[in-house]
């Protein structure tokens, strides 16, 4: 069996609540909108091993660039870490962000090393936004694509 990783409807509900259990079960994230998961340029993912849903990952257009897109959560269940999802999910957010038009992806990580790792892995680097909008130790990533 392999993993893969597919675009999801976020609008259909029963991916929706696959999407918002996942998010919950990491239990450091906030609660996801409908906006989030189904507004303009809201695109999706989960991670598969064979048909179960192991992982999912989301891209929204930036509040605050234009042309930009924000890489919105990322989370693997913990019995399918270690095999290199949160990159593979990366690089199919920006595979989208590509073919949107999308001039740079953003994101930050905060109190996670493998994301900040996988960051750098996936050819982002460290970069000090205009206005943070984290934590106060949270850091920056940025991608020109
Ligand atoms: C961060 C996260 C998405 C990484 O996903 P992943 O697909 O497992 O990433 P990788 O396969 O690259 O593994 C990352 C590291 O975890 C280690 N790892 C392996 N098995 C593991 C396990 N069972 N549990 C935790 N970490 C494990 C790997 O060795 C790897 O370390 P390395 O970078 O030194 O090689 C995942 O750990 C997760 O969902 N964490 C909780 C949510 C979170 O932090 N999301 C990111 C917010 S920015």
């Amino acid at each position: 069996m392999a993993y893969r990783i597919k675009e999801v409807d976020a609008s259909d509900d029963e991916i929706a609540d696959i999407i918002r259990g996942f998010n919950r079960e990491i239990g450091q994230f906030p609660e996801l909108t409908d906006a989030e998961l189904d507004g303009f340029h809201c695109h999706w993912w989960l991670a598969y091993l064979d048909k179960e849903p192991v992982g999912f990952a989301g891209v929204v257009p930036s509040q605050r660039l234009l042309n930009v897109g924000y890489l919105k959560r990322a989370g693997v269940m913990p019995a399918h870490r270690g095999h290199g999802l949160q990159v593979r999910l990366l690089k199919a957010r920006e595979r989208k962000a590509r073919a949107i038009g999308w001039t740079h992806l953003v994101t930050e990580t905060t109190n996670t090393v493998h994301s900040a790792n996988n960051c750098i892995r996936a050819g982002f680097k460290l970069y000090e936004p205009e206005t943070r909008w984290a934590y106060e130790h949270s850091l920056y990533w940025i991608k020109r694509i």
